[in-house]
């Protein structure tokens, strides 16, 4: 695939080797970053990031990956102070920061918001999360994590923990993982379940799914655990039903195998305790410094500057 101009909207565009050449990409860039070598590949380029809906690791990891390269940026971190507020469309807002910038990340409350904004501009245009949908450059930064501590996906048993309803890290990570050979364990509220057709795709794939309520990790070699996704549910009634259906502590990773990793985009309102920070398990501040590299080598394929 070509990859200079490219929009990434969502994984599914993605073939299992195209997501490997991210990855294979991404610990190339790594390298570069730590030895001072990535300091000007994007220099005179200019990033946009707009953000309609709340923010810290995605809008600011893809600053400071921009400002890294050498790059600048432009944008809005919340959509109060954009003209949304006065009602322009999502199409005249991107028509028009594609006259100031060589690359766009949009992150809106509404699914197939940053595909339909992909179709209004020729600047490659990057979804930083789609309501319940998609969320691709979390998955590869999430996938990039796993491979660094494992070597592979391959082989892996995954257990993904929380709202698996509403999740768009999750909803992205499982369209990813469809491409390897591993083993998947969804634990969630009877509420909060996986997406049937999700489910059904993975079943075509031939990719052993397990679904239960229990929090039941043995043998799983990733934890990913997600936050209950307060502001998608129609009903506040059925958040405070499901608030706090799973707490990851000491008591939790005891039972955990030796080399297991414990996951979570980010950010965590309880699912795992602090205590649990210490140990060798807690990866998720190491997951959210990997999207980077990861979110680097994406603006430099995008833009088509070669590293
Ligand atoms: C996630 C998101 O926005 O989908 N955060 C992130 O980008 N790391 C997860 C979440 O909000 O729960």
């Amino acid at each position: 695939m070509g990859w200079t101009k490219k929009h990434i909207i969502s994984i599914k565009d993605f073939s299992r080797e195209e997501i490997d050449f991210v990855l294979r990409k991404s610990s190339e860039m790594e390298k570069k970053l730590n030895s001072g070598r990535a300091s000007s590949l994007m220099r005179g380029r200019i990033l946009a990031t707009l953000f309609f809906e709340p923010s810290t690791r995605t809008r600011m990891s893809f600053e400071t990956a921009m400002k890294r390269l050498g790059g600048k940026t432009v944008g809005f971190p919340f959509s109060e102070i954009s003209s949304e507020a006065k009602g322009e469309t999502i199409a005249d807002t991107v028509r028009v920061v594609e006259g100031y910038a060589d690359v766009i990340v949009i992150r809106h409350p509404v699914e197939g918001s940053a595909r339909l904004a992909s179709e209004y501009v020729d600047i490659p245009l990057i979804n930083g999360g789609d309501g319940a949908n998609q969320h691709p450059t979390q998955t590869l930064l999430d996938l990039y994590t796993i491979k660094k501590k494992f070597g592979k996906i391959d082989g892996l048993d995954i257990a993904i923990v929380g709202d698996l309803k509403y999740g768009r890290t999750v909803h992205s990570l499982t369209n990813a993982l469809a491409n390897y050979d591993v083993k998947l364990r969804f634990i969630s509220p009877q509420e909060l379940k996986m997406p049937r057709h999700m489910v059904k795709d993975l079943e075509g794939n031939k990719i052993p799914v397990k679904e239960t309520r229990k929090l039941n990790l043995d043998d799983a070699d990733v934890i990913y655990a997600t936050r209950i996704q307060k502001e998608r549910f129609p009903d506040p009634q059925e958040y405070e039903r499901v608030k706090g259906a799973y707490v990851i502590d000491l008591k939790t990773i005891e039972g955990l195998k030796k080399s297991a990793i414990l996951m979570h985009p980010l950010p965590r309102v309880g699912e795992i305790s602090p205590k649990v920070d210490g140990t060798k398990f807690a990866h998720y501040f190491e997951q959210s410094k990997n999207g980077i590299p990861v979110r680097m080598a994406l603006l430099c394929l995008v833009c088509g500057v070669k590293f």
